[in-house]
């Protein structure tokens, strides 16, 4: 069993990526970390502990609270995609707290704890993960992988022609943490964007009576009433939980990337192939990684 810590800013996918772990056999979650991006840092922690609380019933996955804003400037978010509060939905409230103010510190202290045994998936901009990293060889070193949702290396971005959305919103801390030797696996838009639910699957995109299942279906349903135009949701953050449970759902090149931070260009990730802590994904096998999500949703 793979045991994770998952860094999030939840938003719908975010949503999705973290239902899929919590149902998953494969993963076990040390900790959920928050972090701003798709919306503020309080929705995004609200939205997490709303969540957890509500298809997690029973199970103890300590939440720790993150950064409000990237290394600099503050954090653009994304309510037009994800809706009113990142996510859209309504949920119960929380009746969990957070269980720390502190998510670097809570991602330092599980990795080294166990070095070699806890990996990151990191499914929003990456400044809690720089954060954790900075200054400390021996947490990139106790860390196993990090398994990154972000990034268009060979294709066009989804923010701007160049970039892609967690990665432009902190490009300071995602080069930090491409340069910090920990081992990254980038799950982009290079394949994300192969992974989808098209609207005309619905409205039982994941099937069975669980919350889960039924929670996943309203925020598939609830996305596409909002935004007539859009024909597919794409599996962004899920493809990184279904990599994370089985990489060979696609296809990896080694690379040192480097990360644009200012100008036109902001948030490119360029990729020198080669030797290099970054194993990039560039092909999937989306059939089998879809089924991999809606299996896991509809349990
Ligand atoms: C990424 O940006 C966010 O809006 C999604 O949650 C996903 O993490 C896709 O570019
Ligand atoms: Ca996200």
């Amino acid at each position: 069993m793979q045991r994770v810590v998952i860094d999030t800013d939840p938003g719908t996918d975010d949503a999705l990526a973290l239902l899929m772990a919590l149902n998953s056999p494969d993963l076990r979650i040390e900790g959920i970390t928050t972090v701003g991006g798709n919306a503020t840092l309080a929705e995004t922690t609200d939205n997490a502990l709303r969540l957890v609380d509500h298809v997690g019933a029973g199970r103890d996955v300590p939440i720790a609270v993150g950064a409000e804003r990237p290394a600099r400037g503050s954090f653009s978010h994304a309510y037009h995609v994800h809706g009113a509060d990142g996510l859209g939905v309504d949920l119960p409230a929380a009746t969990s707290t957070a269980y720390s103010a502190d998510a670097a510190k809570f991602m330092r202290d599980r990795a080294l704890a166990e070095p070699g045994r806890i990996a990151v998936i990191a499914l929003g901009p990456l400044t809690n993960v720089a954060a954790a990293l900075d200054g400390r060889p021996d947490v990139a070193q106790a860390i196993s992988e990090v398994c990154v949702m972000g990034g268009a290396v060979e294709v066009p971005g989804n923010v701007t022609p160049h970039a892609e959305f967690n990665i432009y919103e902190d490009p300071w801390s995602a080069n930090a943490v491409f340069a910090s030797g920990v081992p990254v696996t980038l799950i982009g838009l290079d394949v994300t964007r192969g992974t989808s639910l098209h609207r005309n699957g619905g409205p039982r995109w994941f099937q069975g009576t669980s919350r889960s299942a039924d929670l996943g279906n309203h925020i598939l349903a609830n996305s596409f009433r909002e935004r007539a135009d859009v024909q597919e949701f794409f599996l962004h953050d899920p493809l990184a939980v279904a990599a994370a449970i089985e990489p060979e759902l696609l296809t990896y090149r080694s690379a040192q990337i480097a990360v644009v931070t200012d100008g036109e260009e902001r948030g490119r990730t360029v990729a020198s192939y080669g030797d290099g802590p970054v194993k990039v994904a560039l092909g999937v096998d989306a059939g089998r990684a879809v089924d991999v999500v809606r299996t896991l949703i509809s349990n």
